[in-house]
């Protein structure tokens, strides 16, 4: 029978040392806010519902985690009274009576999955409290986890240890599981004469040691539990999440030819036999089908690239763009909201914006789509097979059909029908002569004569 789990990421400090105007779990790794990545390992842990203690920047906040599936729910703790004092926020959750409880922080977003399956674990096998703990050769400012030979029996805060204490290297990650029956009535019973003044969560293990229920611990590295408090911290967790990820990315079958120079998102689609060169910087909703090519020092942001197309190098593919498979995108070329046909080909100084581009559609160097007016945006529909000439400029909206041929230097403001010649510029005029003539004339002003 699978146990039943409730999850509590507390979310409501006040984050100063961000120096924001922004909630300080709002701030993203990864493009995605810190909060989100505890709730998603809450989730990986199989959590059954997620409760989010929110405090300053509440409906921000809440507005972010609608972007999970499935979405926690919210409770405001009003004053900042401390860890257990904001645990109690989630109180009527709690008393709905879950198998286990979790608390995660909504500021430490490296945790693992499988650190809280651990901890769940014990909590299954009878343990009423289950402490994330890492060892730390600087645990100035953690919780120090007091140890009577292998027992657990107290957490200590750094303002309340005394200098003997404070030497101890095993730390409290923060991170806690909890018997679920018996969490509502361990948390009523946490004092706060300490030296903050504060209810501390961490004061549990000493309660339900007294209640002579058993505490134990599970090990974690201290980067898993890293906390983020200013944005240096915050700078660090990013390496972090970003190392972690290009090595599972590696191993589900992508090429990173320069894993550290690749940056993801926690949301990037990158399918088997995709090869990704070095400098390449993925924003969010990027998927990547399988055996693509994306070469150096490209940018990519809500695009598609479809199975063994190219990119760049040099790209840009913004929101909407979507590559069908086997096209081309090469060197300075950007696409926005637009479609590019299998097959099709924008190889070189483009920008594409609010259009289709029929398959094997052949668009040439420094070609342009006016899509914008100054107030409004138009379509470019442009067939199958047609052939756009370099430098032409197609001003929305406008259909070139399929098959249509445009001469390069066109300025196209009327819609080609299929698999006619459409030429926009000015006829060439040769004059025979005039170019000496204009070449000697500049020289002898040059030398300065009149003539
Ligand atoms: C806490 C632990 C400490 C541990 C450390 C690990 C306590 C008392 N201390 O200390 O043992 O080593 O984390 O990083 O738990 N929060 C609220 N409301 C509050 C207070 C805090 O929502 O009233 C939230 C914060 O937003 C944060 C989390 O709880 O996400 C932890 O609070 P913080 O003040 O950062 O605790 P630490 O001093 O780091
Ligand atoms: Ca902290």
């Amino acid at each position: 029978m699978t146990r039943t789990c409730l999850s509590i990421v507390l979310a409501a400090g006040e984050g100063t040392r961000m120096r924001s105007s922004r909630a300080k779990v709002l701030h993203e790794v990864a493009h995605r806010p810190l909060v989100l990545h505890a709730v998603d390992a809450a989730i990986r842990a199989g959590t059954s519902q997620t409760a989010v203690v929110v405090g300053r920047g509440a409906e921000s906040v809440e507005r972010r985690l609608g972007e999970i599936e499935p979405s926690p729910i919210t409770v405001s703790q009003t004053e900042r009274l401390g860890t257990a004092h904001a645990a109690l926020a989630a109180r009527d959750a709690i008393a709905h009576g879950y198998d286990d409880l979790l608390i995660l922080f909504g500021d430490t977003p490296l945790v693992r999955p499988d650190t809280l399956l651990a901890a769940r674990r014990e909590i299954a096998a009878g343990v009423s409290v289950c402490v994330v703990g890492f060892r730390s050769d600087r645990p100035a400012g953690y919780g120090r986890l007091i140890m009577e030979g292998s027992e657990l029996v107290a957490i200590r805060e750094e303002k309340d240890a005394s200098s003997e204490e404070r030497r101890i290297e095993w730390c409290n990650g923060g991170v806690m599981a909890l018997d679920g029956r018996r969490a509502l009535a361990l948390l009523e019973r946490i004092g706060n004469a300490n030296a903050k003044g504060e209810f501390y969560l961490t004061d549990i293990v000493a309660v339900a040691r007294g209640e002579g229920l058993s505490v134990r611990m599970v090990t974690a590295d201290e980067e898993d539990v890293l906390g983020v408090n200013t944005r240096a911290e915050l700078a660090r967790v990013e390496a972090i999440w970003q190392a972690r990820r290009r090595e599972e990315v590696m191993l589900s079958g992508v090429t990173l030819v320069a894993p550290e120079t690749v940056f993801l998102a926690a949301d990037t689609r990158l399918e088997p036999d995709v090869t990704v060169e070095p400098n390449v910087v993925f924003g969010p909703g990027v998927t990547v089908r399988s055996g693509a090519v994306v070469h150096a020092f490209s940018h990519l942001e809500g695009a598609t690239v479809g199975e063994g197309a190219t990119v760049g190098p040099f790209a840009r593919l913004r929101p909407g763009a979507d590559l069908q498979s086997k096209a081309k995108v090469g060197n300075f070329v950007e696409i926005k909201s637009t479609r590019v046909g299998a097959g099709a080909k924008v190889s070189h100084l483009t920008y594409l914006g609010d259009a289709e581009v029929g398959a094997g559609a052949n668009i040439g160097a420094g070609t342009i789509t006016c899509n914008y007016d100054g107030y409004n945006k138009y379509r470019t529909e442009i067939g199958a097979n047609a052939f756009v000439g370099s430098n032409s400029s197609l001003v929305a909206p406008v259909v070139i059909g399929e098959g249509a041929y445009v001469g390069s230097g066109s300025v196209v403001t009327e819609n080609v029908p299929a698999d006619a010649l459409a030429i926009g510029r000015a006829r060439q005029v040769v004059k025979e002569g005039r170019g000496r003539e204009i070449n000697e004339r500049t020289a002898a002003r040059k030398a300065g004569g009149t003539v």
